[in-house]
């Protein structure tokens, strides 16, 4: 039987449940037998989702299961619905409407894979598709995904510390930041080469995080979500998931990650810097010049009258765990 302490950036329910709606779902849960030990991978399995979660398909790609700890803490947490995890995407390659990439990556092929890590370090190494789920113990998050866009969700990922990968290349003194790459194929992201589905946004999408920010402990590598391998529309096969900034940092389906000296360039900087700084760091102070960043949309199962309009928390709630990598910066000036 598993136990695991919960750490402390696992959500509390009071911060994200409405009392009587976690109340029903653990009556829910009960009654199916998923309290106890089976509870902690209650979550986690599609057959526990049955009858609490919307039954509609999102997609028709193969998800495969995955091997993972799970979190203690899985069964108590109101999740967003795995259907709406995977139909509302910013996936821009896929197209720029929100369900579009679910629609239009179902045929996305995502092995055989190559994710090359090098740049300033002394081991450089690329994955191949298998390594991607073997190479490293694979751990459940579930986190928040905060939305530049001001909508949210609370997702439970599957994956590995970034830290764990990065310690494997073994960084040099140079390596102060990491850029991350997502594979440029208009063949099979159709966005890339037609502006209007894409967005007009610069091909490949390029991300990029300081090393300190990479190597703390709640920088994730997602390979999968909701217990299974991630679909397409997520960023299959591996996507980076870093949960106190806004989600464009989020880079998904990555076939490159380069340990560098200088602050790059990345993708929504290069297209409107005074709208989408490199920290992005969430921040309900700091409003985006066309919208309050104050409060954020919450997706849940509800339906149109759910109460899901929410006060946004300064570094999406993970403040004890990354206020100190910013200690003596101007948050204003480095948004
Ligand atoms: N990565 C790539 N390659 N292309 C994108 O368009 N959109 C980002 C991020 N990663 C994006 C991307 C944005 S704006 C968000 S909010 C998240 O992915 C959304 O992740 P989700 O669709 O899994 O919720």
């Amino acid at each position: 039987m598993l136990i695991k302490t919960p750490k402390s950036y696992h959500l509390k329910e009071s911060e994200i449940t409405p009392e009587n709606v976690f109340l029903n779902r653990r009556e829910l849960l009960k009654g199916m037998g998923f309290l106890g030990a089976g509870a902690l991978f209650a979550t986690a399995s599609a057959n526990a989702n049955a009858g609490w979660f919307s039954k509609e398909e999102a997609t028709k790609f193969k998800t495969i299961p995955l091997k993972y700890t799970a979190d203690a803490n899985t069964a108590k947490l109101i999740l967003t619905p795995e259907s709406k995890v995977t139909t509302h995407n910013n996936f821009y390659e896929f197209g720029a409407q929100k369900n579009q990439p679910a629609e239009l990556s179902q045929n996305f092929e995502v092995n055989p894979w190559q994710l090359t890590i090098s740049g300033e370090c002394d081991n450089p190494i690329t994955l191949d598709y298998d390594d991607l789920t073997s190479m490293f113990a694979l751990e459940e998050r579930i986190y928040r995904l905060r939305c530049v866009e001001a909508w949210s969700m609370v997702v439970p990922w599957i994956g590995f510390s970034l830290a764990d990968l990065l310690k494997k290349v073994a960084p040099n003194s140079s390596a102060k930041y990491v850029v991350f790459e997502t594979l440029h194929d208009p063949k099979q992201m159709p966005g890339q080469d037609d502006r209007r589905l894409g967005g007009g946004i610069a091909y490949p999408y390029v991300e990029g995080l300081r090393i300190d920010e990479a190597m703390n402990p709640l920088t994730l590598m997602s390979v999968g979500l909701y217990g299974k391998t991630l679909p397409p529309q997520n960023g299959a096969p591996i996507r980076l998931v870093v949960p106190w900034k806004y989600g464009f940092k989020s880079i998904k389906s990555i076939v490159s990650i380069k340990l560098v000296s200088k602050q790059p360039i990345t993708t929504w900087y290069k297209l409107a810097p005074n709208e989408y700084g490199f920290y992005a760091n969430v921040n309900p102070e700091h409003d985006h010049p066309r919208w309050s960043q104050a409060s954020e949309r919450r997706i849940t199962s509800g339906g149109l009258f759910a109460r899901n309009r929410i006060e946004t928390l300064a570094f999406n709630g993970y403040g004890e765990q990354v206020a100190h990598l910013y200690k003596n910066m101007n948050l204003r000036k480095y948004y």
